[in-house]
Formats: structure tokens, sequence, C-alpha cells
């Protein structure tokens, strides 16, 4: 009994040990940069990191556009956002990252509605999804993730060219670490493995890298991230063992929300960052690129292929 005893008392003092570490190494952005005047699009904004990096420009001043596919989802979101920030200047217009129709309608009504974009936060995205294609014909994931992104990024860069300082800001995972079997012949087919998501994870690094570079000379920089591993609703689609080994997990070693948000909103307003244009960043700060995203050539590789896949020839520049 006693024995028992010592040992559960072991454990929870090495859970609690842990929670403190992950604490003490989890970084808040502390940068004080007032965005009244400045227009903010977050993808995937009704919930998790999205919200709580909405929810921070909203308390910044900035006039905020939640990018969402559920309206009622959003609509919940925006009255929160209201109700805790007293900025009035928040908007909900709807895309669905499944269907390039929609990203091309929400990036029409951009153009039509705003006249220029500060800081574009491509957040939405989904962990695990059904092996299935698209009405477009590409996998859902893949799509969602990437294709999407790349689409509306592209779409809407005219108007982050009008701002007086433009930020793009790719939510991407350490997950991208491990899509060593990343084949870029392979973009438009489903990935063995497991590696749905790391491979589109790495996209998303490897698409910042090329951009960064296509948006030389013009005022507009852009960065990927990893935000930190955080209790959200992205792992809702978890079944069976993994299910269980993921809840474990999470409870460990997850941050919250709000501290998941911290290097979406440190890559979108710190200052004097411009120099790590197309970088990776975590905990608020630059890191060392992946392996997997070290090759030189893959970034323009990927931008040429997706932009085939994407725009079916045609050149968007
Ligand atoms: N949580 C983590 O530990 C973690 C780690 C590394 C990277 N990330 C990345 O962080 C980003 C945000 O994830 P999260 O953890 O905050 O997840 P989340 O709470 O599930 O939020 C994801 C957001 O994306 C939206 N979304 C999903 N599919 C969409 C679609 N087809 N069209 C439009 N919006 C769509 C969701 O909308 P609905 O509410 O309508 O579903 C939701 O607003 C993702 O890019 C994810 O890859 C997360
Ligand atoms: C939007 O979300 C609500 C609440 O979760 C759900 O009941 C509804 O079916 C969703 N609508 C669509 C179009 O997916
Ligand atoms: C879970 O999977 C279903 C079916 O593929 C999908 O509609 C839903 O968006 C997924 N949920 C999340 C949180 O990814
Ligand atoms: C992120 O990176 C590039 C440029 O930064 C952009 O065109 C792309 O669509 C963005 N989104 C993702 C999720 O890769
Ligand atoms: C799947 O993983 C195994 C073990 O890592 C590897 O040998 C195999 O080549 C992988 N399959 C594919 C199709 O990449």
């Amino acid at each position: 009994m006693g024995a028992l005893k010592i040992i559960l008392g072991v454990i929870l003092a090495v859970v609690a040990l842990l929670k403190l570490y992950i604490k003490s190494i989890t970084r808040m952005c502390k940068s004080q940069v007032c965005l009244e005047g400045k227009i903010a699009v977050v993808t995937g904004a009704n919930t998790g990191i999205g919200y709580e990096t909405a929810l921070d420009f909203a308390k910044r001043g900035a006039k905020v556009i939640l990018a969402c596919r559920n309206k009622s989802k959003a609509e919940e979101a925006r009255r929160k956002i209201i109700q805790e920030t007293q900025n009035e200047k928040i908007f909900v217009r709807i895309v669905d990252m499944a269907s390039f129709d929609s990203v091309r309608k929400f990036a029409k009504e951009m153009e039509e509605t705003e006249d220029h974009i500060d800081i574009l936060v491509n957040n939405a995205g989904a962990y695990a999804l059904e092996k299935k294609r698209t009405v477009d014909g590409h996998p859902l994931l893949m799509q969602v993730n990437y294709f999407s992104s790349f689409l509306l990024t592209n779409l809407v860069l005219d108007l982050l060219k009008k701002s007086t300082a433009g930020r793009i800001v790719n939510v991407s995972s350490m997950a991208g670490k491990r899509a060593d079997q990343f084949d870029i012949n392979k973009i438009d087919e489903f990935a063995p493995n497991n590696s749905d998501y790391a491979f589109t994870k790495l996209c998303n690094i490897l698409f910042t890298i090329e951009l960064a570079k296509k948006l030389r000379g013009t005022k507009v920089t852009t960065y990927s991230l990893h935000p930190g591993f955080i209790e959200t609703d992205i792992f809702n689609n978890i079944t069976g063992l993994r299910k269980l080994l993921f809840i474990i997990i999470i409870k460990l070693f997850s941050i919250t929300c709000e501290e998941g948000a911290q290097t979406n909103i440190y890559c979108s307003v710190a200052k004097g960052i411009e120099k790590y244009n197309g970088e990776h960043f975590s905990c608020c700060e630059r890191v060392e690129p992946y392996k997997t995203a070290s090759d030189p050539e893959l970034p323009q590789k990927l931008w040429e292929k997706t932009e085939k896949l994407v725009f079916k020839h045609k050149n968007p520049f």
C-alpha cells in the first residue's frame, strides 16, 4: 500500500514538474504594437489558436476579418471578441478551404470591400480528414492545409502589397520535420504511412520560403511557424488506440490556445523581424530550418508544381 502511494506520488510530482517546465519554456509575445487603422485577416478564426490570434489583434485595435467556413460558429466568435474587446470592427467572411470556388469568391469580396490588407494569417487547417478528393479533384487534407492557402495568398497579394508593411504568416507545424518521405511528384496523391499531415505542413514551410523570394523588393514579408502543441478541436477526429495515446500526450504536454497563438501574434506584429523573411519560427523566435525543408531547390519546384495544379496554367503574377 505504502509503495503504491509512493509510486503515485512520484508520478504526480513528475507530471507537475513537466507542466512547470513546459510553462517555463512557453514564451508570450511581448510586443506592444498597436494595430489601430490596420486590417488583419485570420483564416479559421472561430476557434483554437486562430480565435486567440484574432482576439489579440482586436485588442490591439485592428479591423479583423474572421475568414471561416461556418457562419454560425464565426458569428459566435465575432460576438465574443466584440464583447471582450469593445472593438466593433470585427467582420465575418465565409471561406471554405475545401473549395477553390469558395476561396476565389472570398478573395473577390476582399477586393471589393477592402482597399488593402496588412496581416494575413493562414491558420485554417485540419489534422485528420477522410481520404477523399475535393470537388476540385485534390486530396482533401492537402487542399485544406496547403493548396487553398496558396491560392488565397496569391489572390489577395495585391491587397497586401498596398499595405505599408504587409505580413503573411503561415501556420505550419513541427510535424513538417517528419516529412522525410515527401515526394514533390506526389503532392496530388494520398500520402503513405500516415504522413498526409506532415506533408501538408512541410508544403506550408517550403511555400513560405519561395514566396519570400518572390516578395523581395516589395514591402510584404512572410513567415512560417510551429505554434506549439495545443489542445484544440484539431485532434477530435483521431480514433482507436491512437486517440488514447493522443489524449495522454495532450494532457501531459499541451499548452493553452492563448499560449499557442503567441507565435502567430509575434510573426504578425513584432518589429524588426523583416530580415527573417521566409524563415521558420517557434516559441516567438526564429529557428533553424528543418532538414526536410533544407533542399534549396525544393521551394521553387513546389511553387511551380502547385501553381499548375491550382491555377490550371494561369499565371497569377
Ligand atoms: N493544435 C496543435 O497542437 C497544432 C500544432 C501544430 C500546428 N497546428 C496548426 O495550427 C492551425 C490551427 O489549428 P488549431 O489547433 O487551432 O485547430 P482547430 O481548433 O481545429 O482550428 C482549425 C480552424 O480551421 C478551420 N478549418 C478547418 N477546415 C476548414 C475548411 N475546409 N475551410 C475553412 N476553415 C477550415 C476550422 O473551422 P471549423 O471550426 O469550422 O472546423 C477552425 O476554425 C492549423 O493550421 C494546425 O495545423 C496546430
Ligand atoms: C456550423 O456549426 C454548427 C454548430 O456546431 C452546426 O450545428 C452546423 O451544422 C454547422 N453548419 C455547417 C454548414 O456546417
Ligand atoms: C472530422 O472529419 C470530418 C469528415 O472528414 C470532417 O468533416 C470534419 O471537419 C473533421 N473535423 C475536424 C475537427 O477536423
Ligand atoms: C504560406 O506561404 C506562402 C507564401 O508565404 C503562401 O503563398 C501560401 O499560400 C501560404 N500558406 C500556406 C498554408 O502555405
Ligand atoms: C512506409 O514506411 C516504411 C518504414 O519506415 C518504409 O520502409 C516504406 O518505404 C514507407 N512506404 C512508403 C510508400 O513510403
